[in-house]
């Protein structure tokens, strides 16, 4: 970590539940409560309500980043257009001197100032928080007014914050919840709303009897898990070994090794590597199998419908899908996004260091 315990302890933070919301808590000191997640389906995030200052805005949820900003009257007036900005409340602290620069994946990069003030999200509320307002934003986000920012629920070891990191959402929030997790029942498109809840685990979203838990490794700030195995339909069984494995809410795709992608299009005569599209397509008409993964002793099946990402087009007068298992090439570690999260129920339990899985109910 590179904040320690002293900057934390130097951080007040509160928690308020509303009077109305009297079966949201099971004692006054420790909290819950179940946020409602809409899958905003041509861009494929999954976004939140957060009341953050004086605003409501919709951010992402992203387990694979550890940074909450959003769109703010900093930007330009062209880079507002569509989109909810974040007005600091009277109570907010501007963090002179301080700044950000977060870089995704993709390529791109938003940086901006840094406040401390109220968030509040279901009857969740940080008084004293920190809320990174964009200065700069690359055109991808500007474009897509379907969300305001980003809710980064990682690790506060790779906040980007500066000079100081700072403590997320979720860590400033966690020692007043009855248990310190959140879980995730995402859902496909067409399907009622997903849930993302903190302070409890739902016995109700999940088929097992209990949920397999695996560790965690946090160190380089990612919900990190290890992979043992792999099946691709009922054909190809593999024990293979990954070590850092992403369960990523800010992924849309499965991003593998290329061993494992593969086999698992070797079983699809249609598929091929197309450089023009940047990975794997196939005939949309075609059968595909279902990919299964061992976890420890757990094994999560991604159904065939979620391994089709979405059509790209006509080639040689077939219509042809983009697969949802591409190849991981030279990221550094692997990423569960989407298609995994839609299955499974997951709890991020950042009390236990460990991630609990199970099949989701529908
Ligand atoms: C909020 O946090 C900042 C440091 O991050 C601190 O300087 C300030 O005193 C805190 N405000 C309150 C009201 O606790
Ligand atoms: C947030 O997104 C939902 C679903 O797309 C939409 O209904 C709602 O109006 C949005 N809220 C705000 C504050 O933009
Ligand atoms: C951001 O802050 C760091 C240290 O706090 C400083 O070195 C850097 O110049 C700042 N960057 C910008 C763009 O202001
Ligand atoms: C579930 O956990 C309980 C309590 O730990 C245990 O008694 C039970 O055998 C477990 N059930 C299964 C199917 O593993
Ligand atoms: C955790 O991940 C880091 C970086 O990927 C690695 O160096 C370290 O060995 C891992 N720790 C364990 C216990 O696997
Ligand atoms: C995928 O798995 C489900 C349940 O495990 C099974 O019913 C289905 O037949 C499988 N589909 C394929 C194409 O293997």
């Amino acid at each position: 970590m590179i904040w320690g315990s002293h900057v934390q302890a130097a951080l007040y933070t509160c928690i308020v539940i509303a009077l109305a919301s009297a079966e949201e808590h099971t004692n006054k000191h420790k909290h819950r409560s179940s946020i409602e997640v809409t899958l905003v389906p041509d861009d494929e995030f999954f976004v939140v309500p957060m009341q953050i200052g004086d605003s409501t805005l919709n951010l992402s949820i992203d387990t694979g980043s550890s940074d909450l900003w959003t769109f703010s009257s900093r930007l330009s007036p062209a880079e507002q257009i569509g989109h909810n900005l974040y007005k600091p409340s009277r109570h907010a602290q501007h963090l002179d001197h301080y700044n950000f620069t977060t870089s995704y994946a993709e390529g791109t990069t938003v940086s901006g100032t840094v406040y401390k003030d109220k968030i509040k999200l279901g009857s969740l509320e940080a008084l004293n928080s920190s809320v990174q307002a964009a200065e700069d934003v690359p055109i991808s986000f500007v474009t897509q007014t379907s969300r305001d920012g980003i809710l980064g629920l990682g690790f506060g070891n790779i906040n980007t914050v500066r000079p100081i990191p700072q403590p997320t959402f979720f860590e400033s929030i966690k020692d007043e919840l009855e248990t310190p997790v959140f879980t995730t029942a995402l859902r496909r498109e067409g399907e009622r709303a997903g849930s993302l809840d903190f302070g409890f685990i739902d016995h109700r979203k999940y088929k097992e009897d209990n949920l397999s838990y695996t560790p965690v490794n946090q160190s380089d700030g990612l919900w990190a898990i290890r992979l043992d195995g792999y099946t691709v339909g009922d054909l190809t069984s593999k024990q293979f070994r990954v070590e850092t494995v992403a369960v990523d809410t800010g992924t849309s795709i499965l991003m593998l090794p290329n061993q494992i992608v593969h086999d698992y299009y070797a079983q699809i005569p249609s598929a091929m590597n197309e450089p023009s599209m940047n990975g794997f397509i196939f005939d949309c008409d075609e059968d595909i199998p279902n990919l299964s993964m061992k976890i420890g002793d757990y094994t999560a099946t991604i159904p065939s419908d979620l391994m089709a990402y979405a059509k790209v087009g006509q080639l040689h007068g077939e219509t042809k899908c983009f697969g949802s298992l591409q190849s991981q090439k030279d990221l550094g570690f692997s990423v569960l996004g989407h298609p995994f999260l839609k299955c499974q129920y997951v709890v991020f339990d950042m009390g236990g260091m460990r991630l609990g899985l199970g099949k989701q109910v529908v």
